[in-house]
């Protein structure tokens, strides 16, 4: 009898030579339960998946009974189904006038496809900007605008006439021109390790769409759903985006992605060819009733509103000679350490500490805090003093190159 760790390395496709290979056998709230009762506090939420945490019985309770009533029936966009329609427009309630029109998909990356695909056939132009450093995804149209030479490069040739600008400069906005399709930008970056843009550099990419008539496409797929101390990046940075990208928290732990525009828009996928977009399973009636119960659950347990305090207190009790910076706002945060060396020691040592941390894709010098929003006080001080602990283990054993 094979245990499931090797069958985890016999059957299944890889990513990485070395996989965390932590087993877990259930999930509740903040912590997630390996097979001998080890107990972990989830410091990452799936990479900022599970904001109301696993297993939330509101969430529970709409899957299961979504799942007894109907799973899968048709399409998306053929046959009216209550738990789409439901979802789209309760998400309208905490959006902008203009981004009133949803169209749902099964990921991140497929929004980002969407919505390049949108961007094109509503303006009839083909230039894509997006910026260094970012990430919208792993399919072709999304590595194509990924802004990390390292991770694409082996994939070339790419989608032709995407370039990419520098976050955060604003020279390099003059990229952005007449035959400029639209812009691409996470209002914060992630996976560069929790970079906030600054000198009113969103308001300035606006600007210049708003110039050239170019769409500008908003990721929040990553600061979404209250993350941020905001239900969405748009509050916090009250610049508004002619396109915004949804997934991740979206689905409240099952699959679901979403591009929102305006109907105007968004109607010219629908004609010249019909069709212009299609999907099985975008939309699919579990994860929106799953998605809807779980926004429902952010909004009526504040959980947005109370991130910047829970934020504060990871920040008063990080304290250590390793950490160089703390980089990010409500419950994204990046933990700067003094080396590469450190942030790898700590990121595989975290599950002997209780906790499960993670990397980002493109910053090796910093390790990630986004637990789900419900995590609490009590839960923070405990994870402090862990990672303090192991801060503590790593300045004795790492050996600094
Ligand atoms: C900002 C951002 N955009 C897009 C994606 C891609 O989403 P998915 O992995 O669901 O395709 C991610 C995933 O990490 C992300 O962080």
């Amino acid at each position: 009898m094979f245990t499931n760790r090797q069958l985890f390395l016999q059957y299944l496709g890889q990513t990485s030579p070395s996989p965390l290979m932590l087993e877990i056998e259930r999930a509740e709230g903040v912590y997630m339960y390996g097979p001998s009762g080890e107990k972990y506090l989830d410091l990452i939420s799936g990479v900022s998946v599970s904001n109301t945490g696993h297993c939330h019985p509101k969430v529970v309770s709409a899957v299961r009974k979504q799942a007894e009533t109907y799973m899968h029936l048709m399409v998306y966009g053929e046959i009216i189904q209550a738990p789409q329609v439901k979802y789209a427009e309760y998400l309208s309630k905490f959006l902008p006038e203009n981004l009133g029109c949803c169209y749902f998909v099964n990921s991140g990356s497929e929004a980002t496809e969407g919505a390049l695909k949108l961007a094109r056939r509503f303006t009839g132009r083909s230039k894509i900007i997006s910026f260094r450093n970012s990430y919208h995804g792993s399919t072709f149209g999304a590595l194509s605008v990924q802004g990390s030479e390292q991770f694409r490069g082996a994939f070339r040739p790419l989608l032709p006439d995407s370039f990419q600008a520098l976050f955060n400069d604003s020279d390099s906005l003059n990229l952005i021109d007449d035959k400029t399709a639209c812009v691409i930008i996470e209002p914060v970056q992630g996976e560069a390790g929790i970079i906030f843009p600054e000198n009113g550099f969103l308001e300035l990419v606006r600007e210049k769409c708003t110039e050239t008539k170019s769409l500008l496409i908003f990721d929040e797929i990553q600061t979404g759903f209250g993350r941020l101390g905001h239900m969405f990046a748009i509050d916090r940075f009250r610049v508004i985006p002619d396109i915004l990208l949804l997934a991740k928290a979206l689905g409240g732990g099952m699959p679901l992605g979403a591009f929102i525009s305006s109907p105007e828009i968004m109607s010219s996928l629908m004609s010249d060819p019909p069709l212009g977009h299609i999907t099985t399973f975008g939309g699919h009636p579990v994860c929106c009733a799953a998605g809807l119960a779980s926004m429902k659950v952010l909004t009526e347990e504040n959980l947005a509103d109370n991130c910047p305090a829970k934020s504060i207190l990871f920040r008063q009790n990080l304290k250590h000679d390793l950490i160089l910076e703390i980089r990010g706002e409500g419950l994204l945060l990046a933990v700067e350490l003094a080396g590469p060396e450190y942030v790898s020691y700590v990121i595989a040592k975290a599950p002997e500490y209780g906790l499960v941390l993670d990397y980002f894709l493109f910053c090796n010098s910093s390790f990630r805090i986004a637990p789900p929003l419900t995590i609490s006080n009590k839960e923070i001080l405990w994870a402090c003093g862990q990672l303090t602990r192991l801060l503590d283990d790593s300045k004795k054993n790492v050996i600094k190159k």
